[in-house]
């Protein structure tokens, strides 16, 4: 691994890998990384935590920061929600994301 640099994996909607290398020294979170990489995360309210476009399932074992309880409600809010949905927006681009793998989680098409 180069220094400042992580190795991630993001899983998109058709199944497809594409493999990112982000940086973490610029303050970056994983949503404005997918965003960058031009993955289809809409990222919609700016990673407030408020709109769930950004949601996605977490397939490595990272250790990850604990969900605060904005990013709670707004999974409680969710759809399709299973046990291992996060926010991609409330996960900051750290040296404990290297390795990480995330799955895009599908679209409500009620309200895309
Ligand atoms: Fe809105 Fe993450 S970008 S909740």
């Amino acid at each position: 691994m180069e220094e400042n640099i992580v190795s991630i994996t993001v899983i998109d909607r058709e199944g497809k890998e594409h493999k990112i290398d982000a940086p973490t020294d610029m303050n970056f979170n994983l949503m404005e990384i997918c965003k960058a990489s031009e993955l289809p995360v809409e990222g919609t309210c700016g990673g407030m935590a408020l709109c769930a476009s950004c949601h996605c399932y977490v397939q490595s074992d990272n250790a990850l920061p604990e969900a605060s309880d904005d990013e709670e409600d707004m999974l409680d809010q969710a759809f399709f929600v299973e046990d291992n949905s996060r926010l991609s927006c409330q996960l900051p681009i750290t040296n404990d994301l290297d390795g990480l793998i995330v799955k895009l989680a599908p679209v409500d098409e009620t309200v895309a």
